[in-house]
């Protein structure tokens, strides 16, 4: 057997790269589809997790950023920006060290978690800590890429949304055909747009016979496009998706309304108790805001909005080790106890 080659190398064919485009990859994708036990008992459906944070830097930014990067070599670019919730950041951080090319994240202030900071800066990237939200950001990264000699990286930048599309792929080539429905969380939208896009290139093309309806779910206080007007101070625990005007708003609703979908919001109370179900009952620790797909699938079939008896992918983006913050507060506090086999089995239960 082999090792994965990384997205580009697997799915050439269906990239925007030539023979002289220089492959910039740390052989992301290839992430597991894991079956989900709980959720599959709860909504009496076939619920599978696209579990991205098994990507080289812990999110499915990395699909798109080998693309972003590569393209930006190819054009010959000496500087990479982007504005970031910290996963983007991360993500272009090391994939420019890979490439050679300074990199400038431009992030709210205060408002990401510890170990997307970290990434940033043990990649060295050149970190700027705006005294605003992510839509201020984009903002300012949008005009400094349009003044200055510097490559957006952002989703904005269509070959972002070409490399995420890989995703869709994966899951079609491992179930054998597009699932019923597929969830995932919604901020920038972006990800959403490019599995939407890789869906429908599958079934135009053969390898898939449809295409599923698409499910996103914004967290309720950074929910626009459920509400149909952005949002001046987006507020969530879910930093990641703490956004108020989504770069790709329109084409979330394209995938929304081609696919027969929907978007809705779930409240942060919702994405803590999905996000503590993944790790307690399926073994598997995401991020906050990677755990609004499974709270939105969950909300709907509390509400009798699941039929019985269908194949569902959910999406969980990123990796719960970013963020650990949530899973620390909220538990018991571990008892210490001296070197004694007596006393810790005591304390243990076993005793
Ligand atoms: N989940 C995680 C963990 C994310 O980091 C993001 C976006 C999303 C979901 C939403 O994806 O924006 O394509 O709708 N993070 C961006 C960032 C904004 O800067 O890292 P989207």
């Amino acid at each position: 057997s082999r090792q994965w080659r990384g997205v580009i190398e697997e799915y050439r064919d269906r990239l925007p790269v030539t023979a002289e485009t220089p492959v910039v990859t740390l052989r992301e994708g290839g992430t597991p589809l894991v079956p989900a036990q709980t959720l599959s008992e709860r909504t009496g459906c076939d619920v599978y997790l696209k579990v991205e944070g098994a990507n080289p830097t812990g999110s499915f930014k990395d699909r798109g950023m080998t693309m972003a990067i590569s393209h930006a070599k190819q054009e010959g670019a000496q500087a990479v920006i982007c504005a970031s919730t910290g996963n983007t950041s991360a993500s272009a951080a090391a994939y420019a060290v890979r490439a050679g090319m300074v990199c400038a994240v431009l992030v709210p202030q205060g408002k990401i978690a510890l170990g997307k900071m970290g990434q940033a800066l043990v990649h060295g990237s050149r970190i700027l800590q705006v005294d605003g939200n992510f839509d201020d950001c984009l903002t300012l990264a949008r005009g400094l890429a349009e003044k200055y000699p510097v490559a957006l990286v952002n989703s904005v930048n269509p070959v972002r949304i070409e490399g995420q599309k890989t995703a869709a792929f994966e899951i079609v080539d491992m179930l054998g055909d597009a699932p019923d429905i597929h969830v995932l969380p919604v901020g920038n939208a972006g990800n959403i747009t490019a599995y939407w896009k890789g869906y429908r290139e599958y079934a135009a093309d053969g390898p898939a016979t449809r295409t599923p309806r698409m499910w996103g779910f914004q967290a309720a206080g950074a929910a626009p496009i459920v509400r149909g007007e952005p949002v001046k101070d987006p507020t969530t625990i879910a930093t990641a998706i703490r956004i108020g005007n989504p770069a790709s708003w329109t084409f979330a609703e394209r995938a929304r309304d081609e696919s027969g979908g929907r978007i809705d919001a779930v409240t942060d109370r919702q994405i803590l108790a999905a996000y503590r179900l993944l790790a307690a009952r399926e073994g598997v620790f995401v991020e906050p805001a990677s755990a609004a797909s499974v709270a939105g699938l969950l909300a709907a079939a509390e509400a009798g909005e699941v039929d019985p008896g269908q194949r569902i992918v959910c999406t969980v983006t990123g990796n719960g080790l970013k963020d650990p913050d949530w899973a620390v507060s909220g538990a018991p506090r571990p008892v210490t106890v001296p070197v004694d086999a007596e006393a810790a089995a005591g304390h243990l239960g076993l005793a």
